[in-house]
């Protein structure tokens, strides 16, 4: 049932022309700046778009120039665990790592621990209201929010489109407790 609802998702997310997914990708951003708690967020985990994700560059380019840190994650296959890295420049630091995903060239990793966050942006295939999400399917984010010793905020980036009815969740899937889209901010708490 996911692998259906990713491949379905997955495919109309491609099919977004390149000029509305930059729109939509700034809405986003600004709906995102302008919330209080982001604006009092110092230390922002923020993943590097790839393929056709909302755009997170916009996002990690403004929290640098404010002097806020970004931590970006980096996938350990072996062990399917996410680990941290803080993230300086985006332009220099980054090359595509497992599935091609831009994550940081290893003279570039920094470590840093996972409960000194304070605010996690997700990406995601498709989410529901509720809060729960499809990813690519390895379990990476559900594996990182489960093992956090303290709870974080988190919020979903994602299209419009990629919001459906209903999530088949189990039990390991962890929902996030906002989604912001083009059109909204959903609070799923
Ligand atoms: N905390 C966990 N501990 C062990 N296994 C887990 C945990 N969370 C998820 N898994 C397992 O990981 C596999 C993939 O999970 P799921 O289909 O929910 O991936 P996903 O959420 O789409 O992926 P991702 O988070 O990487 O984008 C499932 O077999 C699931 O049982
Ligand atoms: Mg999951």
């Amino acid at each position: 049932m996911k692998q259906r609802i990713r491949e379905e998702i997955l495919g109309l997310r491609g099919e977004i022309p390149s000029s509305q997914k930059s729109e939509h990708s700034h809405s986003i951003f600004q709906k995102l700046i302008g919330l209080d708690f982001f604006k009092t967020s110092q230390n922002i985990m923020a993943y590097v778009a790839f393929r056709n994700e909302v755009d997170t560059l916009p996002v990690i380019r403004h929290c640098l120039s404010e002097s806020k840190r970004i931590i970006v994650p980096m996938t350990v296959p072996k062990t399917r665990e996410l680990l941290l890295s803080e993230l300086k420049d985006p332009e220099r630091d980054l090359r595509p790592g497992t599935f091609g995903v831009p994550e940081p060239a290893p003279e570039f990793i920094r470590p840093f621990p996972a409960q000194d966050l304070d605010l996690i942006l997700v990406p995601g295939v498709a989410f529901d209201e509720q809060g729960f999400r499809i990813g690519y399917g390895a379990g990476y984010y559900d594996r990182f929010f489960d093992r956090l010793t303290r709870k974080i905020p988190s919020i979903g980036l994602a299209f419009e489109l990629q919001i459906i009815d209903r999530v088949p969740a189990e039990p390991t899937d962890q929902p996030v407790d906002f989604i912001i889209t083009e059109n909204r901010l959903i609070d799923c708490r």
